[in-house]
Parts: C-alpha cells; sequence; structure tokens
C-alpha cells in the first residue's frame, strides 16, 4: 500500500477550496473534504475535485443505526471518493453495514477507516462523560481491532498511537495520522506533534496536513517537503 501525504483542504466555500488547489500544477495530492466544506458545497465540490485529478479523501464520520449508515455509505460509494470513514463506536454491526453499503455492484469500493476515539477526548472526558473506565490506549486498541474484525482497512489515530495499532492489527492495516508538524513550525491547536520524517520512521500509512500547507506562504513547496519527508520523493 502506497505511503500519501493527504492536504486537509479545510476552507469554507469552493472559491477558496479551487484558489488553493489551482497553486497545484504538476502535482495533484491527494485531498481530503471533511464536513463543512461538503455541507457547505455538497457532492458536486467532490466531482469537481475529482475531475481535476486529485484523490478524496471524504471525511464526514459517519454514526447511526446500521440501516442509515449501510444506506449513506451507498450513495458515497457512487460518489467515486478513494477513501471515507466513520465512528468505530458505532458498532461492529454498524461497521459491516456500513461495507456492504459501500461496496459497488463491480465489487470495488473506497477505503474505509475508522475513528477510535477523537483526540479531542480525554481520559477524563471519556470517563465522565461516556462511562467508559478503561485506560484511553486500550479503548483506541480495542475499537481498531474492531474495526478489523468488521473488515475495515484501517483507523485514523495519532500518530503516536500507529505502533500500537499496527503490532494489534497487523502491518497492512493502515493508519492514518493527522497531527503533524514541520521541525519548528507552528503547532496551532494539535498538542502531540510528529514530523513528516517521524511519521514515517513509526509507520503511518498516510499523513493528513493541513495549516502547515494551507497556510504556507508557499503551499507547493511545503507539499513538495512533507513528500519528500514522509515518502523519500
Ligand atoms: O491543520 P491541521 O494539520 O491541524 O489539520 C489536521 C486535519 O486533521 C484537520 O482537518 C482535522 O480536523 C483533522 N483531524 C485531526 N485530529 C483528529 C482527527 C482529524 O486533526 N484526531
Amino acid at each position: 500500500m502506497g505511503k500519501d501525504v493527504i492536504v486537509a483542504c479545510d476552507f469554507a466555500s469552493k472559491e477558496q477550496t479551487l484558489a488553493f488547489l489551482d497553486k497545484f500544477q504538476d502535482v495533484k495530492p491527494y485531498v481530503k473534504i471533511g464536513m463543512e466544506l461538503f455541507y457547505a458545497e455538497g457532492p458536486a465540490i467532490v466531482n469537481e475535485i475529482k475531475a481535476r485529478g486529485h484523490k478524496i479523501f471524504l471525511d464526514l464520520k459517519l454514526h447511526d443505526i446500521p440501516n442509515t449508515v449501510k444506506k449513506a455509505m451507498s450513495v458515497l460509494s457512487h460518489l467515486n471518493v478513494d477513501m471515507c470513514n466513520l465512528h468505530a463506536g458505532g458498532t461492529i454491526n454498524m461497521m459491516k453495514a456500513a461495507l456492504e453499503g459501500l461496496t459497488r455492484e463491480d465489487g470495488t469500493r473506497p477505503l474505509l477507516i475508522a475513528v477510535t476515539q477523537l483526540t479531542s477526548t480525554d481520559q477524563e472526558s471519556m470517563e465522565r462523560d461516556l462511562l467508559i473506565r478503561e485506560p484511553i490506549d486500550k479503548v483506541v486498541e480495542h475499537y481498531a481491532l474492531n474495526a478489523k474484525r468488521a473488515g475495515l482497512d484501517g483507523v485514523v489515530c495519532s500518530p503516536l498511537e500507529s505502533k500500537k495499532v499496527h503490532s494489534a492489527c497487523g502491518n497492512d492495516f493502515l493508519t492514518v495520522t493527522p497531527g503533524v508538524r514541520f521541525a519548528g513550525g507552528e503547532k496551532g491547536d494539535q498538542k502531540r506533534v510528529m514530523t513528516p520524517s517521524e511519521a514515517r520512521e513509526i509507520g503511518s500509512d498516510y499523513i493528513v496536513m493541513g495549516r502547515p500547507i494551507t497556510a504556507a506562504e508557499d503551499p507547493v513547496s511545503a507539499y513538495k517537503e512533507a513528500v519528500r519527508q514522509f515518502v523519500g520523493e
């Protein structure tokens, strides 16, 4: 499975997103479209970016009853995205239903990965609000194993959790890791960060980088530097 750098296009409109992507002429980065942009612009933005030659990770984090998620995934499968995701907290049955919905008639489907516990959830809020009393790293590992049992391709996790997930679920189970920063760069609101080279060393399969590329003075150079460090090209 090829390693890649995914650029989080956390923009509020089509105009801003396309103006950003226009800067990339000779390279076409893998793009992450999140809820903000998708809810603002709808499926048309996916088609437009896809038509420009980008791969797309549609980050909508589905979580509902299995039947609803299955039907929603079936709609997404026709959008021709390359990767999409859901919350592992929806249970193994929900994840299995999602895979069924996502699989097209010809047997092909986008990659499907799970969010374990959000990185905004800490031990204290998990115990207090969700009544989950196990250590959070055990919970992340357990949810990753559930995703694997359901047949999913991997999880979104902190780069610090990549090794643990790979040793529990196998090296071919994908880890997609945000929280990546260039050495000496602004951390923003990310607390625990790694550089692209470190993420490569610990075995992340994909890194997701937003502001270090989108807010860079020269986004194309920043992207190429991330690829050089992470993929080694
Ligand atoms: O700008 P930055 O590099 O922090 O962007 C990281 C991207 O990854 C954002 O789109 C953010 O929503 C997403 N993400 C994250 N942490 C998670 C899950 C997703 O930062 N645990």
